[in-house]
């Protein structure tokens, strides 16, 4: 009853090409979501991040006021608590709200088109993470592993021009089907996932940089998904 009356209200929103299928914590099933990639969900070996905190020390108006891009990073790795913070604000699971609108995030029709990667170093004190390229189940919360070890390097040659890639104790890869008549939706999806990203990383003392000048084939072929690599966020300490 209630997928009916979201289709008649996408149908009457000239949505029609868009999944209406809401995203919310209590039913949520991902194989259904269409455009992930199946091979990294439910995955037993997935890794669980802690769980996200809702408070901060650091109010969204300075989050604002102060992010800036930053292209310098030190080479002081970021920690898992922050790792998981940064990829729930991106494109995590909210607080149940009066309506089923629960991600971190807007997306048009509530397609939530966006597959997410990372690549990352050795993370700070950790031992169940290891470096290497793992794609975020974002409704559980989990990693699941793409390659093992630590490809910054080979990120990089996908963007020659910027050092600070491969400098970054993390990458952040945001990836989507592209084509269609929803294409333009998609870029404003990636928009809204960036600057979650961007005023997480300010609120945690960490910087970040959008870097949309990269090889798309390169990142793909190392991400080894069929979806189109949109925005590389480095994210580290400063
Ligand atoms: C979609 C997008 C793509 C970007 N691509 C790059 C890039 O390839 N290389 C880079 O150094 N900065 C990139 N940037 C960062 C912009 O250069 C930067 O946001 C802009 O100069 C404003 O500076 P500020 O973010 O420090 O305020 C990108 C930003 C956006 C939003």
């Amino acid at each position: 009853m209630k997928n009916a009356c979201l289709l008649v209200l996408c149908f009457f929103m000239h949505f029609p090409l868009l999944s209406c299928s809401p995203l919310t914590n209590n039913s949520d099933d991902p194989s259904q979501v269409k455009n992930l990639d199946n091979l990294y969900l439910n995955n037993e070996k997935a890794i669980t991040l802690v769980q996200p905190e809702y408070k901060g020390t650091v109010s969204v108006e300075e989050a604002i006021a102060n992010r800036i891009s930053q292209r310098r990073f030190s080479e002081d790795p970021i920690n898992t608590r922050e790792l998981s913070q940064i990829l729930w604000a991106a494109y995590g699971v909210g607080i149940d709200g009066v309506t089923s609108a629960t991600r971190t995030v807007p997306s048009a029709a509530g397609r939530y088109p966006l597959e997410i990667f990372i690549i990352t170093g050795e993370l700070e004190e950790d031992i169940s993470l290891s470096a290497g390229i793992y794609y975020f189940d974002s409704l559980n919360h989990q990693l699941s592993l793409v390659s093992k070890g630590d490809q910054r390097q080979a990120m990089a040659q996908a963007a020659p021009q910027y050092d600070f890639i491969r400098q970054a104790p993390v990458s952040i890869v945001l990836a989507a089907e592209i084509g269609g008549r929803s294409e333009r939706f998609v870029y404003m999806d990636v928009g809204h996932v960036t600057q979650n990203v961007h005023l997480q990383a300010e609120a945690l003392g960490l910087g970040s940089v959008a870097v949309g000048g990269f090889k798309a084939d390169m990142l793909r072929a190392l991400l080894k998904t069929k979806f189109e690599p949109l925005i590389i966020i480095p994210v580290g300490n400063i």
